[in-house]
């Protein structure tokens, strides 16, 4: 009886331990079969206590069923631990998954330029605006100062859609009417988006490009206003503090009067490849808002004034980032969009 009892007592302490080293599922059943299985060594000790006097039985029966229910409980227990930490987030994150060469998606660099040129505005104050890409020829072109007979016009190259007045807008400008039809001054609106030109392309000119359009208007806005705005714009897009801009006369009809705006190159003291040895980058057209713009969308020049201003996004993303073909940007191209990735 002693035997059986230091029997008892073994198999209690191996399967407790081999139950907690069970790592697996599988594991965990060998240790089931061997110690509660049908010949395991507990179903052993049962079939011996049979063979006992009843004496015998009274004292090792009770003992046996303690034995073989906590070993049951056991089990249970650790095939819960081991099934909750199977599917915890840990395990399920396979490190060996990782390849270093693997492609990666990111924000195509329009969107991460778009995104840094409204952030400049909307720090100082600007609203960023939008307008339809199909545009009506009295939003693209009438109400900018630009009649029908206007040799402006010819020179937008304008993809002209077979619905009746309906054209694929050239420029950004088109969304100043837009918001100064719904809106009063004072108004300070950035608006980027997509234009369109009919005309053949090269390595600095597309027929799709998009462009940036800023206007404000407020009582006594002076070109001070403007140059001031355009400076500080330019240094935060180019990360330069001292950089600085030069003014030339430009004329757009849309505005009076019309300057361009360059910029000191950010690269060079005193000329390189990019700024063609001048020093100097042509950036921005711009001008005081046309008392004619300003009359056609309902605003008083007699009691308004305001600037606006417009450049190429990807001829700014260009300069910035050494990119020397605007066709590059939606040519889908991995390699490129990778760079900016
Ligand atoms: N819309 C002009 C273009 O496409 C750019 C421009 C020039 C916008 C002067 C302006 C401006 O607002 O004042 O070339």
């Amino acid at each position: 009886m002693n035997e059986l009892k230091k029997q008892i007592k073994k198999i209690e302490e191996d399967c407790s331990k081999e139950l907690k080293k069970a790592r697996s599922l599988q594991s965990l059943e060998s240790v089931r079969i061997a110690y509660l299985g049908r010949s395991g060594a507990l179903t052993d000790l049962m079939t011996q206590l049979k063979t006992l006097s009843l004496e015998q039985k009274r004292t090792l029966g009770p003992l046996l069923n303690k034995l073989k229910n906590q070993l049951h409980d056991a089990y249970e227990s650790r095939k819960k631990a081991i099934e909750k930490k199977a599917t915890s987030p840990a395990a399920l994150f396979d490190v060996t998954a990782y390849k270093p060469n693997q492609l990666h998606g990111s924000l195509h660099i329009y969107t991460q330029i778009i995104e840094q040129l409204s952030s400049i505005f909307m720090s100082m104050g600007y609203v960023i605006a939008d307008g339809p890409e199909m545009e009506t020829e009295y939003y693209n072109f009438t109400t900018l100062n630009i009649p029908e007979d206007h040799p402006a016009r010819d020179s937008h190259d304008t993809f002209w859609l077979s619905l009746p007045d309906r054209l694929l807008r050239t420029h950004t400008s088109s969304v100043q009417a837009h918001t100064m039809e719904n809106s009063t001054p004072p108004l300070a609106i950035f608006a980027p988006g997509r234009c369109y030109r009919n005309e053949a392309t090269d390595a600095s000119h597309d027929f799709m490009f998009t462009q940036g359009e800023g206007l404000f208007v407020a009582e006594n806005v002076s070109m001070a206003h403007l140059l001031a705005t355009a400076q500080t714009f330019l240094q935060h897009f180019f990360g330069k503090s001292d950089l600085e801009i030069r003014v030339r006369p430009g004329y757009f009809p849309f505005v009076e009067p019309g300057v361009e705006i360059d910029g000191s190159c950010p690269f060079c003291m005193k000329g390189c490849s990019i700024c063609k040895h001048t020093g100097w980058i042509e950036l921005l057209g711009a001008g005081l808002v046309h008392p004619n713009v300003l009359r056609a969308n309902g605003i008083d020049p007699e009691h308004y004034s305001g600037f606006a201003f417009g450049f190429g996004i990807e001829r700014l993303a260009m300069i910035k980032y050494g990119v020397n073909d605007i066709r590059l940007f939606h040519s889908a191209s991995i390699p490129f969009l990778q760079q900016f990735a």
